[in-house]
């Protein structure tokens, strides 16, 4: 199957995924075909002619999508990111490969959660509006120290770990919570009764699935502990966020972080600053003094980016050179039991 020219249809392509990615053409045969526009239905047709597709976080790859690409001689698809809750893997299995970008760089997201967390504990964001307006007053800007308190981190693999790493620096008790617990120095781990009641501080680093989906709603908020604050850089649908608002409005939720919202896709990653938001919970939380929200930057540094481009091109060239794909998916690969994939082969 070796080609001369792999085409790669690029959807929801942005500014920074040009510089990354572009460069490549200069070195592989990879050429690359940026759609501005989104992976759906609609959209599938533009990838005619192309060997392959490749997605982000918001392209919808469902089964409709996946029989259209088939349709058209696609028999790849990369993500350029680590979550893949937007591909329909049952529908791709024995059809179409899938493969994704597991660990570009866990230390970019755990230290933007840390970042998120710093800001707010410490008031860094009212402080830096107040400032650039010669105000100086201290009022209302007083925060606690990280050093002692007890964070609950729940989901302790590539991201978690970094997490954990970070808030051991701080001199931070930790309490753990995943479903495969681990031996890591300094942790406990509890089940999530205990670490909601007894953390100061819960950070969210396990994937979206159906068990996971809203973890953090109303029961598990009224478990918590008055002030707790909330660190959500996995997926949005983690936390109910009508729950999350109404834990704020009642004062038994101290703060949040956010850089993941459950309906993030038709939002996040554009400028809508000249439309109305019609999502009131987003827009009522994004009111809140003591919410933080940034538009799912975890991933956003140069030397992530680089990092996905490269295993990007990892991925698709081991296809077409005939190799097993280095992070290929299946929907088995999930239920490792059943997965029948051996060492270097495919899953199919
Ligand atoms: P990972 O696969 O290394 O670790 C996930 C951990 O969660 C594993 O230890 C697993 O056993 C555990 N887990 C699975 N289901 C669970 C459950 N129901 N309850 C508790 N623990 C559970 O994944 P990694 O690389 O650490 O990424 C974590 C998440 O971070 C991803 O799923 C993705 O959603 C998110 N992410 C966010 C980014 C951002 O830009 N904000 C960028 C990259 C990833």
């Amino acid at each position: 199957m070796n080609k001369d020219t792999i085409r790669v249809a690029f959807f929801d392509a942005k500014p920074y995924d040009l510089t990354s990615f572009a460069p490549l053409e200069q070195t592989t045969p990879l050429r690359f075909k940026f759609f501005d526009t989104r992976l759906t239905p609609d959209t599938a047709g533009l990838a005619a002619g192309c060997d392959a597709v490749c997605v982000f976080v918001n392209d919808t790859v469902n089964a409709e999508v996946i029989d259209a690409l088939c349709r058209m001689g696609i028999r790849l698809i990369v993500l350029r990111c680590a979550g893949y809750n937007n591909v329909d893997l049952q529908a791709a299995y024995g059809r179409i490969h899938v493969a994704h970008v597991p660990a570009y760089s866990p230390n970019a997201v755990a230290e933007h959660a840390m970042a998120m967390l710093l800001t707010s504990v410490r008031r860094i964001h009212k402080a830096y509006n107040r400032t650039r307006e010669f105000n100086f007053a201290l009022k209302d800007l007083v925060g606690f120290n990280l050093h002692g308190k007890t964070v609950g981190v729940i989901g302790t693999g590539r991201i978690g770990r970094a997490f954990i790493d970070i808030c051991r620096g701080f001199g931070m008790k930790i309490l753990a919570y995943d479903k495969f617990p681990a031996e890591i120095p300094d942790v406990e781990y509890v089940d999530t009764d205990r670490l909601f009641a007894e953390s100061d501080v819960i950070s969210l680093h396990c994937p979206l699935t159906e068990e996971s989906r809203h973890m953090i709603g109303k029961d598990a908020i009224e478990k918590m502990k008055k002030g707790v604050v909330i660190v959500n850089t996995s997926r949005g649908g983690l936390i109910d966020a009508e729950a999350l608002l109404a834990g704020i409005k009642s004062r038994k939720v101290g703060a949040a972080c956010l850089d993941v919202y459950e309906e993030e896709s038709d939002i996040f990653f554009e400028d809508n600053s000249g439309h109305i938001l019609d999502d009131d919970v987003l827009a009522r939380l994004i009111s809140m003094p003591n919410v933080i929200l940034t538009s799912h930057q975890g991933f956003l540094t140069s030397d992530a980016l680089a990092a996905i481009a490269e295993a990007t091109a990892g991925n698709i060239l081991a296809y077409f050179g005939d190799r097993p794909i280095p992070n290929e998916l299946c929907y088995r690969c999930g239920n490792l039991e059943n997965c029948k994939k051996k060492k270097n082969e495919k899953c199919f």
